[in-house]
């Protein structure tokens, strides 16, 4: 395993980020929603560094990924929104951009909802794996088309709990 990104620059990337949004929104209130479970440590980062009117929820995507790269069906629920998004600013909040598919298939479920807007923000941009016609509107560190875990990343539901991120390499990833 190798490190890529260190807390230290995470802790960057992450106020920077928030910076930007805070700039973005102009101190009007905003509905966070968190795409578990990856973004659960950006998520509560990013919130802290966020002083503005803000509601918090949660939404469930999982695409079932056999190993690393090859995605599997994708399971999205929106149901489980606990607040009315309706009319609301919404910036959904996930751990990384890669194909994009998720924020893709979730956009227009979070659409159907009424809220006044809709946009995204991502720790992880692998510009050149895109697949589908959109770019995360903020996204803290593009990186190479390689696959990590860290701070909220997972391999087979491990390493989410490292304080930094890291690049598995391929003797590590069980293909
Ligand atoms: P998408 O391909 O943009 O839809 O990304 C779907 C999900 O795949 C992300 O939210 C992550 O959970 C997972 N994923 C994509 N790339 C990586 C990676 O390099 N490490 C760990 N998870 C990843
Ligand atoms: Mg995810």
């Amino acid at each position: 395993m190798k490190t890529l990104l260190t807390e230290e620059q995470l802790g960057e990337g992450i106020r920077r980020l928030a910076a930007e949004i805070k700039k973005h929104y102009e101190g009007r209130p905003l509905t966070i929603i968190g795409v578990m479970i990856g973004s659960i440590v950006l998520l509560a980062d990013l919130i802290r560094l966020l002083d503005m009117p803000m509601r918090v929820d949660l939404v469930k995507a999982r695409s079932y990924r056999e190993g690393s790269t090859r995605p599997g069906p994708l399971v999205i629920n929106v149901d489980m929104l606990s607040e009315s998004i309706q009319g609301r600013d919404v910036l959904l909040v996930d751990d990384i951009f890669d194909t994009g598919r998720t924020l893709w298939e979730l956009i227009p479920q979070i659409d159907d909802l009424g809220p006044m807007s809709v946009r995204s923000a991502v720790l992880l941009w692998k510009e050149g794996r895109r697949e589908v016609a959109m770019k995360p509107d903020f996204a803290a560190f593009k990186i190479p088309n390689e696959f990590v875990v860290g701070y909220g990343l997972d391999y087979r539901d491990q390493y989410r709990n490292l304080p930094y991120v890291a690049l598995l390499e391929p003797h590590e990833i069980g293909e």
